[in-house]
C-alpha cells in the first residue's frame, strides 16, 4: 500500500529529487559520489513531503518549496549519516550504512558535507524567520543526540527519554512545518497548531521506531531488530517494562542491556512480551498520534490535509 501523500504530490517530490540530486553536486566527486549512495537508497522522503503538503494546505504558490523541502531532506540526510556512525549501525534503508562500506572517517566528514550543502540552501532564503528556524532546529538535534549519549543508563526516566526524542526526532518535524507555514505567511494560530502537529508527530514516530526494534518486520523496515537492545539504550519499550517488573527482573534487563548479546535478544523480548509492553506503548502512541489529527482540523479542507491525515492514521505500518 503507497501512502496518499506520494500521488497528492507527485510532481513536487519529482522536483525536490532533482533538486537534491543538484544540490550536492560538487567538484569533489568522492563527496557527490557519498552522498548520492544514500540520498538514491530510497528513504520515504516524510519530511520534505511535510513541509510541501503544509504550505500546499496553506495556498503557498511561491518558488521556494522545493528548496525548503530539500534542505529539510539534507539535514536529515547528514544527521542520518552521523547517528549511523555513532550507532555503528551497519545497515540504512537495507544497504550497507556509509561508516560501514567505507569507514567512519568518511562518514563524519561526508556527514559535514551533507550539513554544509543543507546550509548553503538555507543561508539563500530572503525570510530571516526560516533561517532562523533552521538554525535553531539543527542545534536542537544534536543537543538531543549528545544528550542521549550522556543518558545510557539505567537511570533514564520516561521524562528523560521524551526530552532526548523532542529534540532528536521531533525537532525536524516541526522545523519542517513552521518553516512550511512561515513561507505560506500563515497565522500566529496556525502556528501554534502546526508546532502542536508536529511534535507529536515527531514522538509518535519515534516511539513507533523503537517497537519496531523489538518487534518489527525487518523486510518492512529494512533495519535489523535488536539493534537499540546491542547498544544498551534505554528505549521506551525497556524503560515502560523496567518501571513494572520486580527488582529481581529488572536486575536481569539491566544486565542484559549492558552485555548486549545479540544472542540474548529472545530473553530481553520475552520479558518485554510477559510485561505486555506491546500494548502499553500502544496507548502512548494513540495519544500522541491522536494528538496530531486533532492539531490538523485547523487548516482548511483540502486533499493535501488529507494525505496529511493519512500520513498519521498509517503510521504504525511504516509502510513506503
Ligand atoms: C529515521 O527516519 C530516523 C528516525 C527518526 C527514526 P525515517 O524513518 O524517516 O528514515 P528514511 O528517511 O525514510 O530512511
Ligand atoms: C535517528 O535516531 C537519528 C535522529 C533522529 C537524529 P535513532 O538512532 O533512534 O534511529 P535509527 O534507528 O538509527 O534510524
Ligand atoms: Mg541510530
Ligand atoms: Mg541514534
Amino acid at each position: 500500500m503507497e501512502l496518499l501523500y506520494k500521488s497528492v504530490i507527485s510532481e513536487e517530490l519529482k522536483e525536490l529529487e532533482k533538486s537534491l540530486l543538484s544540490s550536492i553536486s560538487s567538484d569533489i566527486s568522492l563527496a557527490t559520489e557519498i552522498s548520492n549512495y544514500l540520498l538514491l537508497s530510497g528513504g520515504k522522503r516524510l519530511r520534505p513531503a511535510l513541509c510541501i503538503l503544509v504550505s500546499k494546505a496553506l495556498e503557498y504558490d511561491g518558488e521556494d518549496l522545493i528548496k525548503l523541502a530539500s534542505s529539510i531532506e539534507l539535514l536529515h540526510t547528514a544527521t542520518l549519516i552521523h547517528d549511523d556512525v555513532v550507532d555503528e549501525s551497519l545497515f540504512r534503508r537495507g544497504k550497507e550504512s556509509i561508516h560501514s562500506k567505507w569507514d567512519n572517517a568518511h562518514g563524519v566528514l561526508v556527514g559535514d558535507f551533507v550539513y554544509s550543502k543543507a546550509f548553503q540552501l538555507m543561508a539563500s532564503f530572503k525570510n530571516p524567520e526560516i533561517i532562523r528556524t533552521l538554525a535553531d532546529s539543527t542545534n536542537r538535534i544534536s543537543e538531543g543526540e549528545v544528550l542521549q549519549l550522556s543518558l545510557k543508563s539505567q537511570d533514564l526516566l520516561e521524562k528523560d527519554y521524551f526530552n532526548i526524542v523532542d529534540r532528536k526526532t521531533a525537532e525536524l518535524f516541526k522545523a519542517a512545518v513552521l518553516t512550511s507555514g512561515i513561507l505560506a505567511s500563515c497565522e500566529s494560530n496556525t502556528l501554534l497548531c502546526l508546532r502542536e502537529f508536529a511534535t507529536s508527530l515527531g514522538i509518535a514516530y519515534q516511539v513507533q521506531d523503537d517497537i519496531l526494534d523489538y518487534f518489527g518486520d525487518e523486510e518492512l523496515t529494512g533495519k535489523k531488530n535488536g539493534k537499540d537492545f546491542q547498544e544498551g539504550k534505554f528505549t521506551l519499550p525497556v524503560i515502560m517494562a523496567m518501571k513494572l517488573a520486580n527488582s529481581k527482573d529488572k536486575s536481569a534487563m539491566i544486565s542484559l542491556l549492558q552485555e548486549g548479546d545479540l544472542k540474548k535478544f529472545p530473553q530481553m523480548l520475552d520479558y518485554l512480551v510477559e510485561k505486555n509492553i506491546n500494548s502499553q506503548i500502544k496507548e502512548t502512541f494513540t495519544f500522541y498520534s491522536t494528538n496530531c489529527l486533532e492539531s490538523l482540523e485547523i487548516l482548511p479542507e483540502s486533499p493535501y490535509k488529507d494525505a496529511l491525515k493519512d500520513i498519521v492514521i498509517n503510521l504504525d505500518s511504516r509502510l513506503t
